[in-house]
């Protein structure tokens, strides 16, 4: 994307990813429900005087008109905070109306069948889950792919729900996006291009390059 297109950082956090951009002459909107991180961007960004415009938001619900961006960013696996698919969906779907026709929708997910060293880990879950459905036992994970860690673990997860890219391309496709890129952090390190759908058992991160359909496509 040339600079000067309008980006959204949804779930920007502290502004790892809105700052750099914005010093790269894009026009980017850091956002994210946490109001907090919006007061570290945006405070970052003021002590750098960097440009920026910074708000409080939930993905599920955009403030923005249609076509307000030529592009939005979803980085760090953010989108897995999102609680269960019909919330995904829902973020999906603000995103797509809020991006002008053409424009690019960019983020990144783990994969339930990431082949390391967490795998055991998610089978272990994964099978105690459905063990909880068949036996109707109340669990706090409705959906496949739940994590909800609370204090007592030690470990800073309150909710993540990791399922597969297979979920992400269906929903990417329900909303009217075209997947254009889709390939893992480890194959990008390497230089390497997109290898298929082996992808998914990949040990690492998944990048996903998604675009709303032109204007002038020939597509219904
Ligand atoms: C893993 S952090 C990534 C932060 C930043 N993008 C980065 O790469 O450093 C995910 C961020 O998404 C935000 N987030 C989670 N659910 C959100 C929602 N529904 N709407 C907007 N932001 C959300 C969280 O508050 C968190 O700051």
């Amino acid at each position: 994307m040339p600079p000067g297109c309008r980006l959204l950082d949804l779930g920007c956090g502290a502004g790892r990813t809105t700052i750099p951009l914005a010093r790269q002459n894009y026009l980017v909107t850091g956002t994210d429900i946490s109001l907090p991180m919006v007061h570290r961007g945006k405070s970052q960004a003021q002590q750098w005087r960097v440009p920026a415009t910074w708000s409080v938001l939930d993905g599920t619900d955009l403030p923005f008109a249609d076509n307000t961006f030529d592009g939005v960013l979803f980085s760090y696996n953010g989108i897995e905070l999102v609680p269960g698919i019909a919330g995904k969906q829902q973020v999906l779907s603000e995103i797509w109306r809020v991006l002008e026709p053409g424009g690019h929708f960019i983020f990144t997910t783990h994969a339930i069948e990431a082949l390391n060293r967490y795998a055991f880990g998610r089978l272990k879950r994964l099978a105690s889950f459905f063990f909880s459905q068949i036996l109707k036992r109340d669990k706090l994970e409705s959906e496949v792919g739940e994590v909800i860690h609370g204090p007592e673990r030690n470990l800073e997860v309150y909710y993540m729900q990791i399922v597969s890219p297979r979920i992400y391309r269906t929903l990417l496709q329900d909303t009217g996006f075209d997947l254009v890129y889709y390939n893992s952090r480890r194959r990008i390190d390497a230089q390497k291009p997109p290898g298929g759908r082996w992808i998914d058992f990949d040990p690492d991160f998944k990048f996903y390059v998604a675009q709303k359909t032109p204007k002038n496509s020939n597509k219904p």
